[in-house]
């Protein structure tokens, strides 16, 4: 069988969104090699983010506040630390991020615009164009790492497998998206980051873009590394229920900005289920609206008297999503409902970035960094991502950089051959449909065991033809499994037959893939 080998410039980072562009820029000019299945930026969550990025960069803010707030929101499990580790080094980063480029929204004497948004105790949200932040900053970051000769952009690449030797991740095995039949390529590499996103594509209906499919965390699981909080799933309140995969976002800025939500009667109902209201934490909203959609009633979110007209500019995302689903949302309430949005759990990282494996380095969505706890934070994910690739960088640039003598020859053997590898789509559909129903805001014993029984059947059926499907089963099992074993409700994890939080159960999970497929 041939085998293209190839060797990396530098680093290898693996996913060009914000983690994995921001380490890129950051390690320079040490080099670093950057695979993407699409043009750069196509596909990735970050340019999807509408909120902002969450830094206590405001008058009167402080790093302690804004580690308070992450503290309580991820329902004991957040690693405190870290938490006001990240929250300390967020001036710098946006600060970095100007500096790269990022268009910021100021007011009339140049400070920061900042957003309220949900279980924050300020205006703290940075944001461009009112819901366009995730967009302007990547588009920045891309024009930046363009111009940035360290850094190697290879598009249309997608990874299925890291190579391991003697316990250390030594590479990866990757393929041309364009050509199915080509053989694989071997990339090797000194150091691996993972920067892969999340699992959005696990789920029906979710906010992420397509391609996002627990690839990262299936593989690095596969490769031996511990896995972290899998069971804690983030659920977006409002995504706009018109029928569209991926699910459009209304963005949680519009009920910071005293949008409410309303049942089908013109009922708001948030404050018979929290004294906070709309901007009651996400889960809590997430499972409100889940209990009325899932029984056959609409929920609405009512923009018109908090936003009217001024939607149109101030939320220009949302205006367009709604306008192609022929709602004016001037004059007429968004239909929405809870959409799979963000994965807390991932590949268990250090306060350095630092997987359980030599080698191999994890960043952004893909990494359980204990930042997130059991339930996200709105608008950290930007905050956590730029934030640990900065010290991703700082930690790998203190290493000695191997000349191509040092690096090591590509041992492990081609994980496949030459052939066509499609998507097995039905079954693709049948994952999606059981994690949903199964594994979603609400959970049960007897649910997950059928989505744990269904997912092992679909792996059995499809994996040995498709790598790419055997990492979406995997991450599918890590989440349901670790579900199941935890005997409580907490956070982004709820148990319809185990409602009440067990004070003694507050431990965030480890687990391997070995532990998975045993429970
Ligand atoms: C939003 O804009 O509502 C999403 C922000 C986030 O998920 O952090």
């Amino acid at each position: 069988m041939t085998q293209n080998v190839l060797e990396a410039s530098g680093t290898l980072i693996i996913g060009a969104g914000l983690a994995g562009l921001f380490t890129a820029l950051k390690l320079s000019p040490r080099p670093c090699t950057v695979l993407s299945p699409e043009p750069v930026g196509v596909g990735a969550s970050s340019a999807w983010a509408q909120g902002g990025i969450a830094a206590a960069v405001g008058l009167g803010d402080t790093a302690e506040a804004h580690a308070r707030d992450t503290v309580l929101a991820g329902a004991g499990l957040v690693d405190e630390e870290i938490a006001l580790g990240v929250t300390s080094d967020g001036a710098a980063r946006i600060f970095d991020l100007l500096d790269y480029g990022a268009p910021f929204d100021r007011d009339s004497e140049g400070r920061l615009l900042q957003s309220k948004e949900a279980a924050h105790s300020t205006n703290r949200v940075v944001r461009v164009s009112g819901d366009q932040a995730g967009r302007a900053i990547m588009d920045a970051l891309i024009r930046t790492a363009r111009a940035t000769q360290s850094i190697t952009l290879l598009e249309g690449i997608v990874v299925d497998d890291l190579a391991v030797q003697d316990d250390r991740v030594i590479g990866a095995y990757a393929r041309q998206v364009a050509d199915p039949m080509a053989s694989p390529i071997y990339i090797s590499a000194q150091e691996v980051l993972l920067a892969t996103g999340g699992i959005g594509g696990l789920y029906a209906v979710s906010t992420n873009p397509g391609r996002v499919r627990g690839q990262g965390l299936g593989m690095a699981a596969r490769a031996g590394a511990m896995i972290a909080d899998t069971e804690f799933v983030q659920f977006h309140p409002t995504g706009i229920a018109v029928d569209r995969d991926p699910c459009p976002l209304a963005t949680e800025a519009l009920r910071g900005h005293g949008a409410t939500l309303i049942d089908e009667a013109g009922h708001r109902f948030m404050f018979d289920v929290d004294p906070a209201g709309e901007l009651a934490p996400r889960d809590i909203v997430a499972r409100a609206i889940h209990d009325r959609v899932s029984s056959g009633q609409k929920v609405f979110l009512d923009t018109r008297q908090a936003v009217g007209a001024a939607i149109y500019d101030e939320f220009p995302t949302v205006a367009q999503y709604c306008v192609e689903a022929g709602i004016d949302p001037a004059t007429q309430p968004i239909p929405v409902r809870p959409a799979q949005h963000y994965h807390m759990g991932g590949i268990l990282t250090d306060a350095r970035g630092r997987s359980t494996l030599p080698g191999l380095w994890a960043c952004g969505e893909v990494s359980a960094t204990g930042l997130h706890g059991a339930n996200r934070l709105a608008s950290n994910s930007l905050l956590e991502a730029v934030v640990f690739a900065a010290r991703i960088a700082e930690d790998i640039s203190e290493l000695p950089l191997a000349g191509p003598q040092d690096s090591p020859a590509p041992l492990c053997a081609p994980i496949y051959g030459p052939g066509p590898r499609q998507d097995p789509h039905e079954a693709v559909r049948a994952l999606r449909e059981v994690m949903d129903r199964h594994v979603g805001v609400v959970r049960t014993a007897q649910g997950m065991a059928t989505a744990l029984r269904t997912i092992a059947a679909l792996e059995a059926e499809h994996a040995p033809s498709s790598r790419a499907f055997l990492n979406m089963t995997t991450a599918a099992t890590l989440i349901a499994a670790a579900a199941m074993q935890r005997h409580e409700s907490r956070g982004g994890h709820f148990r319809s037959d185990m409602p009440d939080t067990d004070e003694a159960l507050a431990q965030r999970t480890n687990i391997t893939l070995a532990q998975a497929l045993a429970i």
